[in-house]
């Protein structure tokens, strides 16, 4: 076996942003790319934009791997197992990014002592600005885990958390950015209602939303503390930050990343 090659089943959104992420970042030669996908024009299209291989089935590919991604959607993916276990090898590690299934799932499936890795990452993973709560089985070796974080960083960052938080992990960064899409979008109906034009307030709010999270990263303040700095003394952002306060804004955000994160319990798989 290679243990440069790696698989990808499921040519999707997160699929391709994996395949695209890993070779623009040069972590892997497209010829040591293999793509595995049902829909056989998807797949090929990337293939074709990525210089990858296609495979037409798991064994002409798996048996190649040292990693291989699962990036079908979660009903797919214990068909998918059943399908592959009996190209399984001990030395491989097998990285799923579906929602809800759980490491012992995957084991179950595939064989006892499978090495496998879990991951919840979010949309920004398309652009290389995602975020990815990663956990590891227990056959799992650190080194083996570096070397998947190091494959991971081409698409965002990796954060390593127990698999028991992994519900919790969907609920914050998985769903995030429909929460932060949906304080963009109401912040820009704001800017019209006060008289600017959706257009121009669709750029200041953007650029707001970015410049604010690049204050954050680049000086590793409390964001409580840089609020502050904005916020004179009877001053407009005093008088705002009331009004949220008065409409329970934080209380509404907590409850909505607790709900999503029973949602994503109530919909886990084994
Ligand atoms: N999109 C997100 O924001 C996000 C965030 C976190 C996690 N995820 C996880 O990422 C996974 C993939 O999501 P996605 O949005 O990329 O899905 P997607 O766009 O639907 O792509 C999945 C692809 O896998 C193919 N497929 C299904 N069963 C297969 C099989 N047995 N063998 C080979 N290919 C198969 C599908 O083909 P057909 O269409 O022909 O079935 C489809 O082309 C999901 O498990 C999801 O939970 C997604």
């Amino acid at each position: 076996m290679d243990n440069d090659v790696i698989g990808i089943i499921g040519c999707g959104a997160m699929g391709s942003a994996l395949a695209k992420g890993m070779i623009k970042a040069g972590c892997i030669e497209p010829s040591l790319l293999y793509l595995y996908d049902l829909d056989k024009g998807r797949m090929i299209q990337l293939a074709e934009e990525l210089n990858a291989n296609t495979a037409d089935k798991p064994a002409d590919f798996i048996p190649l791997c040292k990693h291989i991604f699962i990036a079908v959607k979660p009903q797919d993916t214990e068909g998918l197992l059943y399908a592959i276990k009996p190209f399984v090898q001990p030395d491989q590690v097998y990285i799923s990014i579906a929602a809800g299934i759980t490491i012992s799932f995957i084991e179950s499936c595939l064989s006892s002592g499978t090495k496998v890795i879990r991951l919840m990452p979010n949309t920004p993973c398309l652009i290389g600005e995602g975020t990815i709560a990663l956990s590891t089985g227990d056959a799992v070796t650190d080194e083996e885990r570096r070397e998947v974080e190091h494959l991971l960083k081409s698409i965002g960052l990796t954060m390593r958390l127990p698999e028991k938080l992994m519900d919790a992990a969907t609920g914050l960064s998985g769903t995030g950015p429909a929460y932060v899409y949906l304080f963009i979008e109401t912040m820009i109906d704001a800017g019209v209602s006060v008289g600017i034009r959706r257009d121009v307030a669709a750029k200041m709010v953007v650029q707001n939303v970015i410049g604010a999270a690049r204050m954050l990263e680049t000086n590793a303040q409390h964001p409580a503390e840089l609020r502050n700095i904005v916020t004179s003394p009877a001053g407009t952002t005093s008088s705002a930050l009331l009004v949220l306060e008065e409409s329970g804004f934080r209380s509404c955000l907590i409850k909505a990343v607790r709900e999503a994160t029973r949602r994503s319990e109530e919909l886990r798989l084994g």
